[in-house]
């Protein structure tokens, strides 16, 4: 229940006028109607009220093809405002509808709505929405999927059946409190409780064995799990007892054929997997258990759900549960993610920038901020901070897209560094180097069409961890990565670009870094952050600015008229 598809599929032929030239392009178009309310929950044998879409969580999934567009109208039944993301979504010149709060709109106030308009454009296989506003995409999240364009097909067999599979997290207490409160004293977030799949804690948790989410299957028969992480805080290993499977799609592009035991997904990422029914029937455990690499504190438990085979058998006295790496193995989570590689065939080509014409080296650091008389509630009384290019993000009043389209002033600066301050061992013994960052609002303006390389170097300061970058309105290459100091000249000697993963979301490595490519040529106004949430919303974020080009085609499109007040 909960899912409103008003789906207007009717093999809709859009007329869009370019230059004065009426093209006429073959899209569908769907309708969604999202309220967000608040829905009573029982998990771990304790309830609450949280926030959710349509009295669900996960929340509805929303179903397109390749190249169609979504009008999704979202209602705030909340009590505060909130707004949604397309995560990996582009949405080509429509920064608009792209969501995160501040950034490219102010939020729906309660008791109001906004339509987003979701273009679709190369992105296909499975990416998911969220609330972006503060920590409610705890609770208010579902997957998109996007089957390929009538017509074509997947670059495999077509699989039985399909389900989407969601790893979150749960916190008995209300989420919204839990950050307010960690804002308010600078200290660390209350940890969450269990770790959910398709909202259920399963064994082993309290309270969680009878309710566990079940997934059937029958033997002989080969499915696609889309699974997306919308974990806040840590990074998950993933496995299927007795089962390998084999993973084809990553963030909403195929890649090359990956068959393993075990995967390491960090928040933000999506993984389309193929599982094959082939062991004698019965039940095996799917679980999922945190990856995390840092002395910061995190949710120790594990999750699970049940694959369950149909036909009769007898059940074993004890059900297979997954062996997963430990918590702290980066060699585990790296001996998977560099067996990435984008499909890049004739049908699924790729385009890798090889002439760079703009670099930015970031590093990205967790921080303290000094509070009078040491007053806060993080380490020495200070508060708890990040920072990328030693700049903590401010997030403004009123959204920097309009503040650049309207070129309103102070609202944002566009003076983001292109190198941190001091150059200095990043992941070495660094001393109080940089241990204290500055405040700001800043964005790096782009050039429309600039072949874009940004080296992440993770750094020891504070507390040295993997760190999932994500970047709005793209997707981008990721062309290395590497344990210590990005070195000019060894570094990009291991550089793949012939098939490089095109991807949204990156794992920094712990004091390691890792190199993205991309072409500029989605004009707008795009956050780029840390997808775990603690480090987001402590200021490890940053606004790209791609600017208009010269043409019409190449510009942001005009604003919706509806668009949220910002007061
Ligand atoms: Cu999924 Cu700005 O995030
Ligand atoms: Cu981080």
């Amino acid at each position: 229940m909960g899912l409103k598809n008003m789906s207007l599929i009717l093999g809709f032929l859009g007329f869009v006028f370019l230059q004065g030239l009426l093209v006429c392009t073959a899209y569908n178009v769907h309708h969604y109607s999202f309220i967000v309310k608040n829905t009573f929950f029982e998990r771990l044998c304790s309830n609450k009220t949280m926030l959710t879409v349509n009295d669900s969580f996960p929340g509805p999934t929303i179903h397109v093809r390749k190249g169609d567009r979504a009008y999704i109208n979202v209602h705030n039944e909340a009590s505060y405002g909130v707004t949604i993301h397309w995560h990996g979504v582009k949405q080509p010149r429509n920064p608009w509808s792209d969501g995160p709060e501040n950034i490219t709109q102010c939020p729906i106030k309660p008791g109001k709505n906004f339509t987003y308009e979701v273009i679709f454009s190369d992105e296909e296989g499975t990416l998911w929405w969220h609330a972006h506003s503060d920590w409610t995409r705890a609770t208010v999240h579902g997957a998109i999927v996007i089957l390929p364009e009538a017509n074509t097909t997947y670059p495999f067999p077509k699989p039985a059946a399909e389900q989407v599979l969601i790893l979150g997290e749960w916190f008995k207490g209300d989420v919204k409190e839990i950050i307010d409160n960690a804002t308010a004293t600078g200290g660390d977030p209350t940890l969450s409780d269990a770790y959910t799949i398709n909202g259920q804690p399963g064994f082993p948790n309290n309270c969680s064995n009878d309710t566990s989410y079940k997934l059937t299957v029958e033997y002989g028969k080969t499915y696609l799990l889309r699974l997306v992480n919308a974990v806040m805080n840590e990074e998950m290993f993933f496995g299927i007892a007795k089962h390998n499977f084999t993973v084809v799609a990553h963030d909403g592009a195929y890649i090359k054929p990956v068959t393993t035991s075990y995967i390491m997904i960090t928040p933000g990422q999506t993984m389309d997997i193929l599982l094959t029914a082939n062991q004698s029937p019965s039940q095996y455990y799917i679980a999922a258990t945190p990856f995390f690499d840092s002395n910061a504190p995190f949710d120790s438990t594990n999750t699970s759900a049940i694959l369950q085979y149909t036909g009769n058998y007898t059940l074993p006295s004890s059900i297979p549960y997954p062996t997963l790496p430990n918590v702290t193995d980066k060699d585990a989570a790296d001996n998977f993610t560099i067996r990435i590689r984008s499909l890049a065939n004739a049908e699924h080509p790729i385009n890798v920038p090889k002439n760079i014409t703009t670099r930015i080296f970031i590093a990205v650091s967790v921080n303290q901020i000094l509070c009078a008389n040491a007053s806060c509630g993080g380490p020495s009384g200070n508060r708890l901070a990040a920072s990328l290019n030693n700049v903590s993000f401010v997030t403004p009043s009123i959204d920097v897209l309009q503040a650049y389209y309207r070129n309103l002033t102070g609202v944002f600066g566009s003076n983001f560094p292109s190198q941190p301050p001091y150059i200095f061992n990043f992941t070495g013994d660094v001393g109080n180097n940089t241990l204290y960052p500055s405040q700001g609002t800043k964005a790096r303006l782009i050039n429309y069409g600039e072949a874009v390389e940004i080296v992440f170097q993770g750094t020891n300061v504070g507390n040295a961890e993997n760190h999932p970058m994500h970047l709005h309105g793209f997707s981008f290459y990721l062309v290395g990565t590497g344990y210590g100091n990005f070195n000019l000249t060894s570094s990009p000697s291991t550089y793949n670009l012939n098939d490089p993963p095109e991807v949204n979301t990156i794992g920094v490595p712990k004091n390691g870094w890792a190199t993205i490519r991309f072409f500029a040529n989605n004009p707008g106004v795009w956050f780029m952050h840390c997808h775990l949430e603690r480090h987001a919303s402590w200021g490890m974020d940053t606004v790209l600015i791609v600017k208009n080009g010269t043409t019409a085609e190449t510009s942001i499109l005009p604003p919706p008229t509806n668009l949220p007040t910002c007061s």
